[in-house]
């Protein structure tokens, strides 16, 4: 089985893992990536996306530009101290990248109706521009895709970039609780399981050393900067958790993920701002059916590891 994916990212050193996992896995057919800030600026963002599709060869891959801020309008805090000034570590991607076309937000509708019925929207940024295409577009803008599979909220669990929230949640709550809302069949893939998706430096270093892949020179040093920044923040922690990879592995590994079916909810204002909210009652309020999402709760770790050295060292980076 091969799954059409629109990926919608922020590259950002987890994001750049999750774009080389989609590019080499043979089970995912890459149909295009929105960019938009997050990690980074919006144009770092698309330079990092052009730079590792030119380093696959896959330049025919569609790159959408995507937002540059949220919904409020408020300022962008980025995050250097984890994903590097330009959001790949010490790596700087040359300024002239060739042959890279960048379209804007309407390709996206396009890109949905070739593959109508038969495509994933994987989200592992802010949630802004899924947003944006339901304010623009109105409610039924995406209704010709199968699945959303998303990166984001913490349940009943410590946030990562506030007490009580995620940070592609906390930094465009407003667009979290519209794509919530209002679009279908969300798989989400909160902290509850990614913070436990940890890559070891071990497993870095030997696929450093024999990845066949072009993406080899990256593994190592960009790995290593996110590596330190979570050490610095979680001492003693055995890995690096890459957050942005999982949902894709879910959708390609449909047992790696168990998944307990709740309406979602996210704060939009206050202390609380961004935080995940699910009725976790033995018996909860009754929902409307088409209100409810798949939160993973859990997820087999073990597998997760394995399948991501396989993609590294087996991956088809020639695949059309
Ligand atoms: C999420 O926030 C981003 O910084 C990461 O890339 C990931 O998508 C984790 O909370
Ligand atoms: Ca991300």
């Amino acid at each position: 089985m091969t799954y059409n994916v629109l990926m919608f990212a922020d590259p950002g050193i987890d994001d750049s893992f999750a774009i080389m996992y989609a590019l080499l896995n043979p089970k995912i057919n890459l149909v295009g990536i929105v960019s938009g800030y997050g990690n980074t600026p919006k144009e770092q963002s698309i330079r990092n996306t052009a730079y590792l599709l030119n380093l696959g060869g896959r330049e025919d891959i569609p790159i959408i530009a995507g937002a540059a801020g949220p919904l409020s309008g408020e300022l962008v805090r980025y995050y250097p101290e984890i994903h590097g000034q330009e959001g790949l570590g010490p790596i700087k991607p040359p300024d002239n990248i060739q042959n890279v076309k960048v379209y804007d937000i309407n390709k996206i509708l396009e890109i949905v109706a070739q593959y109508k019925n038969n495509i994933i929207i994987v989200s592992v940024g802010r949630l802004t521009e899924l947003a944006l295409l339901f304010i623009l577009y109105g409610n039924q803008a995406l209704k010709d895709v199968s699945a959303f599979y998303i990166m984001g909220g913490a349940f009943l669990v410590p946030g990562n970039i506030s007490a009580e929230a995620e940070a592609n949640f906390f930094v465009d709550p407003i667009a979290s609780n519209t794509v919530m809302e209002k679009a279908h069949n969300i798989y989400l893939h909160p902290l509850n399981i990614t913070n436990k998706a940890l890559i070891s430096p071990e497993v870095i270093q030997f696929l450093g050393e024999n990845s066949p892949t072009p993406f080899r020179p990256l593994i190592v040093p960009a790995f290593d900067y996110y590596y330190k920044a979570y050490q610095k923040n979680i001492p003693g922690i055995k890995g690096a958790p890459l957050h942005d990879v999982v949902p894709l592995m879910a959708l390609t590994e449909p047992d790696l993920v168990k998944y307990i079916p709740r309406r979602v909810r996210v704060e939009e204002f206050g202390t609380a701002k961004g935080k995940s909210i699910a009725d976790f009652r033995p018996r909860p309020d009754k929902e409307p059916p088409e209100s409810i999402d798949n939160i993973g709760m859990d997820a087999d770790f073990q597998k997760f590891t394995v399948n991501f050295m396989e993609i590294f060292l087996k991956g088809d980076f020639n695949k059309r």
